[in-house]
């Protein structure tokens, strides 16, 4: 049994796989907080874990007990007003013009399995045995609002996934002005905070503060989730370490406007709250109407952060990422935009994907510009016609040749947005996201389309539906390359406006299940400008995302061990692009970036044609190598070892384990070469300790508990000499161990005997 109801003192024991999250009834009806962390053992009363006390300055509630403050109390999902003082979990404006509401608890119910969530991402379950839900209804008598809190606990994971319904029962509008999906109080605030922030090309970079007096936040009010800021947040114990230590993470299922927060209080102790961002949200609750929030999955780890990736990783790869690609290889693609960018016609497509197809490439991808007249990024967003001056026999004879050579061809889309110059605009400008009467600002010359009318997603689904059932399109790359200004739309009233950033998700949420629904067999990877968009919202359509624009091998090394804190490498698109690099002009070796570029969904973004004999026959050795081990690199367990974010970012490492523990491969990258170094060893985590491993390229074999306590002695590549060392040596240089548990039941060392 996963949720412990103790009916006679209203408490409520949610145990997962090894933790434990306790609530209980507050004697005014509202919801308290007693635990959450590491599992502890069911028993009858757990009231003593908050004690109640009285302090002189503090409001209360009830004139005879002045303990019943809310500001002292640790609460679930509180609200304002009320005698708490912090920021509330919901705000409601009233027809009185009241903010003041008192949800007070009703029923309790308590279902196998896991709700779905109309309208929105969720995680799910596919057997009803897997997961518990308990619904707490709330209700307040005076405006005839009605709230449930749901929770569910996965048996054999360590996450808690919660979210919030309201529903007007009442006879008037309410407008809910805050609406966030959890909040949670922790009894003190002795924790660092960890956050995914960066910006274009540098997404997801680790940032980690110790927790201070007050409010820290970040926030989205872009209309997306962003590139400046990931829907996640994380509070750890001070020495807390990839492998070891205590750390809470909360992950938003949402991909667009949120806000993240740790309050911490007079006290000294933490609020953690986390939804859709306050800011400039305001929803109209007519009567008879419900609003869902979208869900916060909180995961809990004492084996450091290796363990609460891992809980996300396993959750996200298998149930909240869906349909015939969630358990399947992903191809290794080759992508045409820095190849080309504007500039291509038919035949230079064709000698692309042919010469790549014979390097081993299963997976031709036709990128921004053969629609329309786009030449160039000014024009034509929205006309989702083949464009017949660069393809004039249209898409299906280039997909069948594509086809012939054995591989499988994708398309490139960008359904959200319409450029000024385009047939669609002039057909309808009144179909963009706009403020009345206010100059609309652009942002790489286009528009954005306003989702949160119905009759254009319907307009675009069509146009992509004709599109995708033209010819054989088998992957759609889905981009979306600005964010929101002059939020707006002309078609809801006045005082629905603040709803339209929410509405316009839920529009691409719909056109994602539209197309995913018709086209199940299309493998779709979201994109934003690179990576401003990645995440558990878009996870939930596409198996995979683009990570980020910037494929330089050294920059990559902290996007993906940023990005791989909540997401699994097979969610990751990791390429091998041109040198010098298109972002940064660094110039890496092939080897370096194929060995950071495997971690991943991997694939190639350059011209293929123009490389030489000698780089051809090394890109057609890495493929193979990939496709090798594939599986493993898509699927195994990632253990982060180095980070690029401590100890001047010069190291970083990571491998990569097979579920039986036989198969795994290491890396070890060094972005400046050191003279004279020291004899630095790598140790591996994640193997079979009595296991003996063969690695390649190496003699000897090695036990696994040797190579995670003893570790790898690692080349420097340097000898002193000027000429001698390894032959990838120097700056940007990588080294990759992959091992092998050796088979039979001899030993090598018995072999040598
Ligand atoms: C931004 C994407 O991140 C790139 O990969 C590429 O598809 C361009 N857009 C095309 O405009």
């Amino acid at each position: 049994m996963a949720i412990h109801i103790k009916e006679d003192s209203r408490q409520f024991h949610l145990q997962g796989k090894n933790i434990s999250y306790i609530l209980h009834i507050l004697k005014n009806g509202q919801i308290g907080h007693l635990y959450y962390g590491k599992k502890i053992r069911d028993r009858e009363d757990f009231r003593h874990l908050s004690k109640k006390e009285f302090r002189v300055t503090s409001s209360y509630v009830y004139e005879d007990d002045p303990s019943f403050s809310l500001d002292m109390i640790p609460q679930d999902y509180p609200g304002y007003g009320t005698s708490d003082y912090r920021e509330p979990a919901f705000h409601i404006r009233q027809p009185d013009g009241s903010r003041i509401s008192n949800f007070v608890y009703q029923s309790h119910s308590v279902n196998p399995g896991k709700p779905s969530l109309e309208g929105l991402p969720a995680t799910y379950v596919e057997d009803e045995r897997e997961a518990e839900t308990l619904t707490i209804t709330l209700v307040d008598d005076y405006t005839d609002m009605k709230l449930d809190l749901l929770y569910t606990v996965y048996h054999d994971k360590d996450v808690v996934v919660r979210s919030a319904r309201f529903t007007n029962e009442g006879t008037q509008a309410h407008q809910l002005d805050r609406a966030l999906s959890a909040s949670m109080d922790f009894p003190d605030s002795d924790f660092e905070w960890i956050q995914l922030s960066g910006g274009w090309s540098r997404e997801r970079h680790i940032h980690t503060h110790p927790l201070h007096a007050g409010i820290q936040k970040i926030q989205s009010t872009r209309g997306t989730s962003s590139a400046q800021h990931n829907p996640f947040i994380a509070v750890q114990r001070p020495g807390t370490t990839e492998h070891t230590g205590d750390v809470y993470g909360f992950s938003l299922v949402y991909s667009g406007n949120f806000l993240g927060q740790v309050e911490v209080d007079q006290y000294a102790r933490a609020r953690v709250s986390m939804g859709i961002s306050p800011f400039d949200f305001s929803w109209k609750l007519e009567p008879g109407g419900s609003f869902q929030t979208p869900e916060l999955v909180s995961a809990f780890s004492s084996d450091g952060r290796n363990g609460l990736s891992h809980t996300y990783h396993e959750l996200y790869q298998k149930r909240l990422a869906r349909g015939r690609w969630r358990d399947k290889e992903r191809p290794v693609l080759i992508n045409n935009w820095e190849a080309t960018y504007f500039d291509f016609d038919e035949a230079k497509l064709q000698s692309i994907a042919e010469q790549s197809s014979r390097l081993g490439v299963e997976l031709f991808v036709l990128d921004d510009g053969w629609f329309g007249r786009r030449n160039d990024d000014t024009t034509s967003l929205g006309d989702w016609f083949v464009d017949e001056a660069k393809l004039p026999n249209g898409l299906k004879p280039l997909v069948d040749k594509v086809n012939d050579t054995g591989m499988a061809f994708g398309l490139w889309f960008e359904p959200e947005m319409v450029s000024r110059q385009s047939e669609l605009y002039e057909a309808h400008p009144d179909w963009i996201i706009q403020a009345a009467g206010r100059h609309p600002s652009t942002g790489r010359h286009q528009l954005v389309l306003d989702f949160s009318n119905p009759e254009v997603v319907d307009y675009i689904y069509e146009r992509m539906k004709a599109i995708l059932s033209s010819s054989n399109i088998e992957y759609v790359k889905w981009d979306m390359n600005r964010y929101m200004t002059e939020i707006g739309s002309a078609r809801l009233a006045s005082d629905q406006q603040m709803e339209v950033p929410h509405r316009y998700i839920l529009g691409v949420y719909d056109l994602y299940e539209r197309l995913t629904t018709a086209f199940p067999h299309i493998l779709f990877e979201s994109c934003a400008s690179g990576g401003a968009r990645f995440d558990p919202g878009m996870l939930y359509y596409a198996p995979q995302g683009w990570t980020s624009d910037d494929t330089d091998a050294v920059e990559r090394l902290a996007i993906q061990y940023g990005t791989s804190m909540v997401y699994p490498l097979s969610s990751m698109g990791a390429h091998i692009s041109a040198v010098p690099n298109h972002q940064v002009k660094r110039v890496t070796s092939l080897k370096t970036r194929g060995d950071v570029a495997f971690f991943g969904a991997f694939g190639y973004e350059l011209d293929v044609t123009s490389m030489n004999e000698e780089e051809k026959e090394r890109m057609s050795e890495q493929i193979a190598f990939y496709k090798k081990h594939r599986a493993l690199f898509q699927f195994g367990t990632f253990y982060r070892l180095q980070s690029p974010f401590e100890k001047g970012g010069n190291e970083t490492s990571w491998m990569v384990v097979s579920e039986d523990g036989r198969q795994a491969v290491a890396a070890s990258y060094q972005v400046l070469a050191r003279p004279n170094p020291g004899f630095p060893r790598l140790k591996l985590t994640g193997l079979d300790p009595e296991t003996e491993y063969r690695i390649e390229g190496l003699e000897r074999t090695y036990y696994g508990d040797e190579l995670m306590h003893a570790g790898l002695q690692l080349e420097s590549g340097y000898d002193g000499s000027q000429t001698g060392g390894l032959e990838e040596s120097g700056d940007f240089s990588s080294q990759l161990f992959v091992l092998t548990a050796v088979t039979n039941s001899t030993t090598m060392d018995e072999v040598e005997k």
